[in-house]
């Protein structure tokens, strides 16, 4: 296929080389992108480096090395802000996105009355979905459901059916990790508020895959991790929008997140110091700040544009193969490089293991949205999801294995 994308198939080939995973794995395809990404040598150096040459607590030395490990911290945070439309303090490093949704949902307890409503989607990844039924539990609020059509689209008309008087929040997945397909977010955030409530999104997936203006969105919250970036584990981001982030209370306390303490009383740093208690993770957030420099020199639309093309390809193939039942829609716009699927008769788990057999690594089982497949009718899927720097010939090998399962199987 012709294409103007930056990311043809030999720079492609060249950049992988920035992947020391992907030298070091020649043989594997590796198809589990959405639970975690692989990182390019300049994230892993600024690990080393970080450790080797500038360790030392940032935000507490008086000494040259601590203002430096200061300043790169610092500097961390505002290209975070940048990369998503943000402001500098309204950004919240984490330890990824499950603590920035359980933190939201924290944050919410005095917000969130008895009646009041909490809109979630059927789409949910556990992560932004156990806080908020935590949430309604302790303070007797209803958690509502927004339904998806059957190809798992969130309608804006959806949304409208469940959004009451007593709407206080609404907490939704960016990109599900089951059928990628975003969500129309800028409707989305103006249907709800107009209704005086929250949006929480849940970036976790979406940030990887489309580039994302949260101002520009107008939401309220987002939260993301850094490991689905091309970053480090153990690092993550809570944009917390600022009037709402000078309103919710800190959920940790302790060192380096006050002002003033006496006895029996403290009063808070400013934010987003207040939201950080404690040893920060330095390191993470400066190699965060790498893979997005990474990102940003490959281009979101660019890697967007890479992802659709390769979608595009894995589907038509998926398709032509009779057993393979697709979960979600047929168009290759809708997926966003993630395509969850069964085969008759063969279960997930078994489809998954002959991949892995022939050195292809996917994702069986729900994927932490067992709410998504009981909607589907499946216990299980096996999800393929795929980065800018897999390839063609990856796919190629990815159908040719899977035409084989259902024979291995002992099916026709
Ligand atoms: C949509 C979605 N939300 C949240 C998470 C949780 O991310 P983490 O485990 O990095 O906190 C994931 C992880 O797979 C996800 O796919």
């Amino acid at each position: 296929m012709e294409t103007k994308n930056i990311l043809r198939d030999e720079v492609v080939l060249r950049r992988r080389g920035d992947f020391p995973f992907l030298s070091t794995h020649p043989e594997l395809v590796y198809f589990d992108n959405a639970a975690t990404t692989q990182k390019p040598q300049s994230v892993l150096w600024s690990q080393q480096n970080w450790y080797q040459n500038l360790n030392s607590n940032p935000l507490r030395g008086m000494y040259d090395l601590s203002a430096k490990a200061t300043a790169q911290y610092e500097r961390a945070r505002a290209l975070v802000a940048s990369f998503i439309g943000a402001n500098t303090d309204e950004i919240i490093f984490t330890s990824g996105a499950t603590m920035g949704l359980n933190f939201l949902a924290l944050m919410q307890t005095a917000n969130c009355q008895k009646g009041d409503e909490i809109l979630v989607s059927v789409l949910e990844h556990h992560a932004n979905l156990l806080p908020w039924q935590e949430l309604a539990r302790r303070n007797g609020a209803r958690l509502v459901y927004i339904e998806p059509d059957e190809n798992g689209f969130l309608s804006v008309d959806a949304l409208t059916r469940q959004m009451s008087t007593r709407t206080k929040i609404v907490a939704l997945t960016g990109m599900s990790n089951v059928v990628g397909n975003p969500p129309a977010l800028k409707h989305i955030s103006q249907l709800i508020h107009k209704n005086n409530a929250l949006f929480f999104v849940d970036g976790a997936q979406l940030i990887a895959h489309q580039a994302i203006n949260v101002h520009a969105l107008d939401i309220d919250a987002l939260s993301f991790s850094g490991h689905k970036l091309y970053g480090p584990m153990g690092i993550g981001v809570l944009y917390l929008r600022r009037q709402l982030a000078e309103q919710v209370p800190p959920i940790f306390v302790g060192g380096e997140m006050i002002s003033e303490v006496t006895r029996d009383h403290f009063t808070l740093a400013p934010i987003p110091q207040r939201f950080e208690a404690g040893t920060v993770n330095a390191a993470g957030a400066v190699g965060l700040a790498k893979a997005i420099e990474y990102v940003q020199e490959l281009g979101m639309n660019n890697i967007a544009a890479r992802e659709q093309e390769l979608t595009m390809y894995l589907l038509q193939q998926m398709q032509s193969l009779p057993a393979v039942q697709i979960l979600g829609s047929a168009n290759a716009s809708d997926h966003c490089g993630l395509v969850s699927f069964n085969l008759a008769d063969v279960h997930a788990h078994d489809v998954a293991t002959i991949l892995a057999s022939e050195g292809i690594a996917v994702r069986a089982g729900h994927h932490c949205a067992a709410v998504l497949h009981q909607f589907f009718g499946v216990p299980a899927s096996v999800r393929v999801s795929l980065s800018w720097y897999n390839t063609r010939g990856e796919i190629d090998k990815f159908i040719r294995v899977l035409a084989t399962v259902r024979g291995r199987m002992g099916y026709e």
